[in-house]
């Protein structure tokens, strides 16, 4: 997946810089060619020989190079990518201070490459505002951040602070190094996550949407050059570089939204789970338990997507379908009953598929009865492989 690739991997002084050794053979497993370059303090956690070995080059750690006086532009601007992998708390101020006072800060602040960190720290450094703050301008900056993860930490602790697991960081480097202008041109509205129905000012009616997929597409299409509005229901997501979104919180502002919007996108992605339902009269005041619910009086909401296919014209419409029984009968009756180009469809009973997961298992199914069965995989990757499914549909210009 990666050959002809030029990955910088940079190494920070993290007790995870061992896990490093790994993701380089990774990388080099998927015909990546590898340049390392560490920290000072990295020196210290990881053998120079058998990074040198895995990547097959020199790996180098000093500023001060005896062939090369501008080794940090040389090695910044020969680089596709670059990944900090382990990347402390303090490596990651230095970033966001814009220090260059060893060579892996100083080939940062001259990169054109797109950037990736993968953090490691304890959960409470993790924790720390300075750390969220710094983390939130690398994000403003178009940085990728591989999350950590939650799980026992090397202080005894757990929680959240565990570099990510090694395949997770590989699926973003490849899913950053897709990076084309396949989308330029086009005006793609998505809509994610799910929709809050409120019964009165405390409760609601909602689903277990969490926004992955929607939110999966709206950064896969804006790497592949696309303009990206970004239509979400309530979700803990953060906004993807590049991507323009549009927070609402109710069925009715999420149509209001996307027909304000529609007019101007090429590509609808209605990858919302959007409430069927909602309480027929809300309450203004937090209803008393003493007082009393006996019934709940519901009535249906406006289908989005339907509403839409007035103003439809030559717009490629995609559409998904969560089933928990007869997935390709029901989602085919909604890819035409809606006038859609394409239809996602998941069985969300199946483990690894639908709302509150990392991956998805879907069926594609598209308006000239071709069918595709799409094995289990990360949400990330599938939303490139429905990009791929949406360029075919797509009538030539
Ligand atoms: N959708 C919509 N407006 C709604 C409900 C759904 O636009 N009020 C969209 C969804 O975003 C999705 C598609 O319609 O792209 C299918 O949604 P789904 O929940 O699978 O099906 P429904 O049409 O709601 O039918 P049912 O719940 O009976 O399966």
């Amino acid at each position: 997946m990666l050959s002809g690739k030029k990955v910088l991997l940079g190494i920070t002084g993290s007790i995870a810089a061992y896990k490093a050794i790994q993701i380089l053979r990774d990388l080099t497993a998927e015909g990546a060619e590898v340049q390392v370059v560490l920290t000072p303090a990295a020196c210290r956690f990881v053998p120079l020989l058998t990074l040198q070995v895995f990547s097959g080059k020199p790996v180098f750690s000093d500023l001060f190079d005896p062939h090369d006086k501008v080794i940090h532009l040389t090695l910044s601007q020969d680089a596709h990518l670059i990944l900090i992998a382990p990347a402390t708390a303090d490596f990651i101020a230095k970033m966001t201070a814009g220090l260059a006072d060893d060579l892996l800060t100083s080939l940062l602040l001259s990169a054109s490459a797109p950037i990736v960190v993968a953090p490691a720290m304890d959960i409470g450094m993790w924790e720390h505002p300075a750390v969220q703050r710094n983390i939130a301008i690398l994000r403003e900056w178009g940085v990728h951040i591989i999350e950590p993860e939650t799980g026992p930490l090397a202080s005894g602790k757990e929680g959240k602070g565990r570099l990510a697991d090694e395949k997770t960081i590989l699926e973003g480097i490849v899913t950053r190094l897709k990076a084309s202008d396949r989308l330029k041109g086009e005006v793609i509205l998505v809509t994610a996550g799910p929709t809050h129905e409120p019964i009165d000012p405390v409760r609601f009616i909602s689903n277990r949407s969490s926004g992955r997929m929607g939110y999966a597409l709206a950064e896969a299409a804006y790497q592949w050059g696309a303009e990206v509005i970004l239509i979400s229901g309530p979700s803990n997501l953060s906004v993807p570089p590049g991507v323009r979104r549009i927070s609402v919180r109710t069925a009715e502002e999420m149509k209001k939204e996307t027909e304000r919007h529609c007019p101007a996108a090429s590509i609808v992605i209605m990858a919302a789970a959007v409430c069927d339902f909602r309480p027929k009269t809300v309450s203004f005041q937090k209803i008393k338990k003493n007082t009393g619910l006996q019934s709940l009086a519901i009535e249906p909401t406006d289908d989005i997507l339907l509403g839409l296919s007035t103003i439809k014209g030559k717009k490629l419409f995609v559409g998904f379908s969560a089933e928990t029984e007869n997935l390709a009968e029901n989602a085919k009756k909604k890819l035409y009953a809606k006038g859609l180009d394409l239809i996602v469809a998941n069985d969300v009973m199946q483990e690894g598929a639908g709302f509150d997961s990392e991956t998805n298992v879907v069926q594609l199914f598209d308006k000239k009865g071709k069918n595709i069965n799409i094995p289990k995989m990360s949400k990330q990757l599938l939303a490139y492989r429905i990009l791929e499914e949406i360029l075919r549909l797509k009538p030539p210009a």
